[in-house]
This record gives structure tokens, sequence and C-alpha cells, in this order.
């Protein structure tokens, strides 16, 4: 063959051979999954958030949310990296050995995953609310290390932006000890089939900041330790009707000095832990339920979220679509001012005002200056501004009616407004007179009928 020519088939070789192990899917047990995955090891779990009260209801769809493909897009494309999914896998596996979970279930789940791994979003599996275990171990224990051995071995040849997440919020009989002993044996369980995968697990008491002390981790490279954060409870589930006794509503988070400080130690706990032990941390949940009103949960949720970033946590938000929702199913639209919360990285400044309209509220850098001035004023003369309340050291004040304040978190700033007294006592003088105008005509009109 002349030399160029076979220069020409050489090249044309090569290049199938790249196309072809282009279009070449992974292996999968799945139909769903025979489409390209782009599974780049630098993919960065830091902010996500939770799709709840759908795959871990008793059905899908009967606590209101059955997940739509599109729900992945929408939340890649707002700024999120990270998906927790949680699901009930207990309502779906037989009750007695083998304890195989059903097809049908498989299938969805394996749907709603390639879903979510093609946005190119962590996408984050767990074991949620298998209540029997947390009260009735012996009689589940079995059945939950078979269940994992099931889903890591249907998913073995998944991309590594696949996690799975041991149980969500451990308590009632799962001490300590008995939880230990517990992740050990599920972490080896999933090594038998997934040696490398990220294994996501969580303390006990619910996934509590304090109890991360007693987590006794297996020694392992691919571990990240999980906390869940809804501090302070009375606020977060005021009106929560899964709550009993339910928290009353009308708890409002304004940011003050001592409830910054409250969120701030806790994470410090975490933080602390996660250095000495070396761990990589996701703050796995954390939101504050609709019942509270949505200026606080709009504070509540960006103090939290800039103060975990600023200790590396990563999180995910509870939840995006039902009672927490960052986002309207109904309205097909986010709740603008929650997902700026989450993902603007940036902080709220209000003023909390019973009259008139002001400038400069809105969402600032952390470290920056908010210059809040009192446009106008919908109210007659009898109310006059006064004051501006909540300042703290480093803000400024301008004028009589303009400040600058600085942002270190989230602030609300009160206006006071004061009785004009002035205008109350023309206003008072004139009512006075009209009335004794209207009764010296009346008078007058009585005598004239008398007389007459
Ligand atoms: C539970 C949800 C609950 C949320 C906040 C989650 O772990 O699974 O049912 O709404 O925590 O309380």
């Amino acid at each position: 063959m002349h030399k160029s020519m076979s220069y020409i088939v050489f090249c044309l070789i090569l290049l199938s051979i790249v196309s072809l192990t282009t279009v070449i899917p992974i292996s999968s047990n799945n139909a769903d999954c025979d489409k390209e995955f782009k599974s780049p090891s630098d993919l960065k779990m830091s902010r996500g958030i939770n799709i709840g009260n759908a795959l871990e209801a008793p059905r899908e769809g009967e606590w209101g949310v059955y997940i739509m493909d599109e729900y992945f897009s929408i939340i890649k494309n707002a700024g999120f990296d990270t998906v927790r999914i949680p699901i009930r896998w207990s309502a779906h596996a037989e009750e007695k050995p083998p304890f195989k979970i059903s097809e049908a279930f498989f299938n969805r789940v394996d749907h709603v995953v390639n879903v979510s791994l093609k946005q190119n979003l962590i996408t984050i599996i767990n074991i949620h609310h298998y209540e029997e275990i947390m009260y009735e171990l012996e009689k589940h224990r079995e059945r939950l290390i078979s269940l994992w051995r099931q889903i890591a071995e249907h998913y073995k040849d998944y991309p590594e932006s696949l996690y799975f997440e041991l149980l969500n919020e451990p308590h009632g009989d799962l001490t300590d000890d008995i939880w230990n002993s517990l992740v050990e044996e599920l972490v080896k369980t999933i090594r038998e089939s997934n040696p490398t995968r990220k294994i996501i697990i969580g303390p006990t008491d619910w996934n509590s900041v304090y109890k991360l002390k007693d987590l006794r981790l297996p020694k392992d490279e691919n571990i990240i330790v999980t906390f869940h954060f809804y501090t302070p409870f009375e606020f977060t589930h005021q009106g929560a009707e899964w709550v009993k006794p339910t928290p009353p509503t009308g708890v409002k988070w304004r940011g003050s000095e001592a409830e910054r400080r409250r969120i701030r130690e806790e994470l410090d706990i975490a933080a602390k832990w996660a250095k000495e032990n070396n761990a990589i941390l996701l703050m796995g949940e954390f939101g504050a339920y609709s019942r509270a009103d949505i200026e606080s949960r709009i504070r509540w949720t960006s103090f939290v979220a800039r103060e975990a970033e600023k200790r590396g946590i990563a999180w995910c938000y509870w939840e995006f679509c039902s009672g927490f929702g960052a986002y309207d199913p109904v309205k097909k639209e986010w709740r603008k001012e929650l997902l700026e919360a989450l993902v603007s990285g940036k902080h709220y400044v209000s003023v909390e005002s019973e009259y008139g309209e002001f400038s400069g509220t809105g969402w600032y850098e952390e470290g920056s200056y908010a210059l809040i001035r009192l446009m106008e004023k919908d109210t007659l003369a009898l109310d006059v501004f006064d004051h501006f309340e909540g300042l703290g050291q480093n803000d400024r004040i301008i004028d009589d009616k303009t400040i600058e304040i600085y942002v270190d978190g989230p602030r609300v700033i009160k206006a006071v407004w004061r009785k004009n007294i002035i205008m109350i006592s023309i206003f008072v003088a004139i009512s006075i007179l009209i009335l004794l105008a209207f009764a010296v005509i009346i008078f007058k009109k009585k005598t004239k009928i008398v007389k007459s």
C-alpha cells in the first residue's frame, strides 16, 4: 500500500476507535442507564438540595411529591451541584429472607438516579424512614444489611458521582455502640461490590452535631460524615404537624447576636471535630418549615448556609418542593428569596417598619455596606420617623434618615416612629371646631323650629 494511503487508513481506524469508545455506555443493570454518563472525578459537592417527601413516602406521590425529570435540570441550572434523594427501600422489599427489593422499584430509582447523574449532579441515595429498625433492631438487622448488599450490587457500575448514605437519622434503640458496630458491618457489605464509592455516615440522635464525638468511623478513605441542622428547633419546626407536641407558630428568627452565636457554636463543634478527625463534612439536611414567616426563613437559611460554607462544610437544603420547599411546583418557579438565600452566597438586609419605603434593602456580600434610606412614607403626618433601632458598632449614621449597615450576616433594622404631637393637636383642634360648628348649626335650627 502507498505510504500516504496506509497513513489515511491508520487515521480512519483511530478515528473510529475514538468515536466508538465515546458512545459505548458504561455497564449497568438498567435500560435507562445506557446513555452516556459524564463522570468527572472533579465534581464537587458543595451546595445541594434534598428531593424530599417523594421516594421516602410509603409510596411515591403519597406525600404530594412525584419526582419529575425536569426537576434535575431546574436544580442544576439554579446553581446546585448535589441532590440528595431520600428513599424508603424498606417499603419495597420482602419481609422475609432473601428480602428481595422489588424490580419495579429499582427501575423507578434507576430512572431518577440516571436523570440526576446526567445533569452532572452528585447524587446521594440513602435508606430513609426505616422506622422499624430504630426500635426493633434485632428483627431488622439482617434485612438492613441485605438491603445494602442488593443496592450496592445493583449500582456497583454506576459513576463515582453516585454516593451512598447508610441510614437517615439513627435514633431510638440505635445507641452509639450498636450504631457503630452496624456501621462497620454495613460499610464492609458495601465494600464487597463498591471498593471506592463514597459512603456517607452520620451520628446517632437524629444525626446530631453533639453525637459526632461518639461516632466510630471505619478506616476508609472514601467516607463523608453527615449531620443535620435544625437549630433552634422551636423556630425551624414551628407548626410541624409530624412533631408531637407540635411547636407553636409565631417564632421569629431575627439574626440577633445571641441567635447567631447559638448557630455558630454548634457549627463550630462539627468543624472542630472534623479537623481533629480528618473528616469531610456534609450538613445533609437544614431548613425551616413554611409555617415560619418567610423573612425569618430567608435570614436563617442564608446565615446557616454561609456559616457552613465558611467552615468548609458542604450542605443540602431540606427540601425542594414540599413543606420546606425552595421551589413552588404549582407555579413552577423558585421561591426567589429562598433560592437566593441558598445559592447567592449573600446575606439579606431588611428594614422592619410600620410605614414608609426604604431604599437599599436586599442581598449583600459579607463584609460590604448597605446604604439604607427612608424614601417616603405612606401615612398621614400623624406619625413621624424617629430613628433606626438595631444598629451595631460597625454601622454608620449618615443623616437622620440614612444609615450604612455593615453586613456581617443577615441584618434586620427596625424603623421606629413616634406620634407627631403638633400635627395631632392641629388635627384634634380642627375636629373639635368642626364638631362645634355642627353643634351650633343644629342648635340654631332647633331654636328656629321652637320659635316658629
Ligand atoms: C425527615 C422529614 C422531615 C425533616 C424535617 C427529615 O429527615 O425525613 O420527614 O420533614 O427531616 O423534620
